[in-house]
C-alpha cells in the first residue's frame, strides 16, 4: 500500500511537470527555434535560419497578402487565390492545416500544438525586415 501511494505522488507530481501551460502568452523566441527547426530549410525569415530556397521568402509576413513574394515565381492557384492578410490568428490556423484552409496549396508542413503555432506566428511578427 504504501508503495502504491508513492507511485501515484509521483505519478501526480509528474503530470503536473508536463502539464501543457495553455494560458501561456505566445513565445517568440521559441517560434524562432521552432522556425529554425521546421522552416529555415524552405523559408527565409530572420539572419541566421535558414536559406530557404524552397518556399517564398516570410520576411514581413504578418500584414502581407498571401503570394506576395515578388521574387517566388512558383505560387499554386489556390495560395494565389487566398485573400485574408497574413495575420498571427490566420497564420496560427494556417499552420495546423494548410490543405484544409488553402486547398491545393504546395505548402506541406503541419505543425500540431497550437501553442508551437502561435510561437511560429509571434515569432514571425517580429521578422521585418530581411536579415
Ligand atoms: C518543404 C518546404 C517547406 C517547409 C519546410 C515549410 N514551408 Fe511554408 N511554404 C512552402 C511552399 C512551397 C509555399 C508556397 C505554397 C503555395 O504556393 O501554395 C509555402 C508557403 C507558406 C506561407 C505563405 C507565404 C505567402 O507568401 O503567402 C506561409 C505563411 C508558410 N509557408 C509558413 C511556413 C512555416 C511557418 C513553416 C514551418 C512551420 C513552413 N512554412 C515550412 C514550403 C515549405
Amino acid at each position: 500500500m504504501k508503495t502504491f501511494v508513492s507511485a501515484a505522488v509521483a505519478f501526480g507530481a509528474l503530470l503536473a511537470l508536463t502539464a501543457p501551460s495553455v494560458s501561456q502568452a505566445a513565445d517568440a523566441a521559441n517560434g524562432k527555434t521552432l522556425f529554425r527547426q521546421q522552416c529555415g530549410v524552405c523559408h527565409l525569415a530572420g539572419k541566421g535560419d535558414g536559406e530557404g530556397g524552397q518556399g517564398p521568402s516570410l520576411v514581413g509576413i504578418v500584414g502581407r497578402k498571401p503570394a506576395s513574394d515578388p521574387n517566388f515565381g512558383s505560387y499554386t492557384q489556390a495560395m494565389m487565390d487566398a485573400m485574408a492578410p497574413w495575420s498571427e490568428a490566420v497564420l496560427t490556423e494556417f499552420l495546423a492545416n494548410p490543405q484544409k484552409m488553402y486547398p491545393g496549396t504546395a505548402m506541406p508542413i503541419r505543425v500540431g500544438p497550437e501553442t508551437d503555432r502561435a510561437d511560429l506566428a509571434a515569432y514571425l511578427a517580429t521578422v521585418k525586415a530581411a536579415p
